[in-house]
């Protein structure tokens, strides 16, 4: 079965074919940043029209590059939520019209989903049950995942998302967007011991997170150091260094306490910030230590992309699942 997969939840419009026999056959990703840089963050109006820009264009970039024809796709997979209302809804009425054109079914799926099972497009796939932490711009979740469709939450973010606590960190660091890669590339000429800031919630049980404090601490320790006329990017660079290295270590706390309650030994790290180097770096220390496996998707489908709802969309398409002609998408909805 050929799928052709649809994501433009955010500032990604995001295009791929997925063949449940050979696998991914091809991929084109349109990202909008430049666009949205200009205003320090995503303007939804902007993504929307520019979802409707690209989106037939790619469809087709992307059916060429598979040396593919519209009339050989079997089902069409569009993320139906959470996002912007407006840039869910471009993918959903060109996915439901072509789907309605060529007489085939088409699937709105969950862009989490997505998220949790872009590992699954590598050559060396985790086997269920396993321990996911799904990390990115909106969500901080850590799910037990034992099979297509079986989710069960563990923890959550109580404030600000992984992602969202760079992309602040970023602004108030002035570093423009998007913050996470830009935290991040400073944060490698930063030194490890000159700031420490804290670890939130390791203390308390439960695998619950927090890290809205992380910013604060950020704002608290650059205003400290222009008080004291130390404003340099020096400065900068080492609370880009403290700060990623507590987001870090704070997940691995976390992962380490999950895996252990479950009693599983399986880790799969997927979203946007699971793209981040430290964040990999100390999952990785952390399973080689309890001699476990860790999963993560490859760089480009760390972020949004196509592939990953063309792959979930494929597994809800192979059992059966189709939807009406109506559609609807959900910018606020759980997994
Ligand atoms: O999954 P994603 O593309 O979109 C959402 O579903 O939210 O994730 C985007 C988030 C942003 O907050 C971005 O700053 C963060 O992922 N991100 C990173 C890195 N690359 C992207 N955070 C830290 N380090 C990175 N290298
Ligand atoms: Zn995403």
């Amino acid at each position: 079965m050929l799928v052709l997969g649809i994501e433009s939840s955010c500032d990604e419009t995001g295009i791929a074919l997925y063949d449940t026999e050979y696998g991914l056959l091809a991929h084109e990703l349109y990202s909008q940043v430049e666009l949205h840089a200009l205003y320090g963050g995503v303007v939804p109006e902007l993504a929307s029209r520019d979802h409707i820009r690209r989106l037939i264009p790619l469809i087709q970039a992307t059916l060429k590059k598979a040396d593919r024809q519209q009339s050989d796709i079997d089902g069409i997979a569009y993320t139906a939520g959470p996002g912007l209302i407006g840039a869910l809804l471009t993918g959903a009425s060109v996915a439901r019209s072509l789907a309605f054109a060529l007489n085939i079914p088409a699937v709105g799926v969950h862009h989490m989903e997505g998220h949790l099972l872009a590992p699954m497009l590598e050559e060396q796939q985790p086997e269920f049950p396993f321990i996911c932490l799904l990390v990115s711009g909106g969500h901080s979740m850590i799910i037990r995942v034992d099979g297509i469709g079986r989710y069960k939450l563990l923890g959550d973010t109580l404030d600000d998302a992984a992602g969202e606590a760079f992309d602040k960190t970023a602004k108030l660091l002035d570093l423009g967007y998007p913050g996470g890669p830009r935290v991040s590339n400073l944060a490698l000429q930063g030194t490890t011991d000159r700031y420490k800031f804290p670890r939130p919630m390791v203390d308390r049980p439960g695998l619950d997170m927090s890290f809205s404090g992380l910013k604060t601490f950020t704002l608290n320790t650059w205003q400290k150091a222009v008080k004291e006329n130390d404003a340099t990017e020096q400065t900068k660079a080492d609370i880009c260094r403290a700060f990623e290295l507590a987001v870090a270590d704070t997940l691995a706390i976390k992962c380490k306490r999950a895996l252990e309650q479950e009693g599983l030994n399986r880790l799969v790290v997927s979203g946007g910030v699971s793209a981040n180097r430290e964040i990999r770096e100390k999952l990785q220390a952390l399973m080689k230590k309890r001699r476990g496996e860790v999963f993560f998707p490859r760089l480009e489908f760390c972020t949004d992309n196509g592939a990953m709802i063309a792959y979930a969309g494929a597994q809800r398409l192979l059992a059966s699942e189709e939807q009406g002609l109506d559609f609807a998408a959900t910018p606020r909805w759980s997994l």
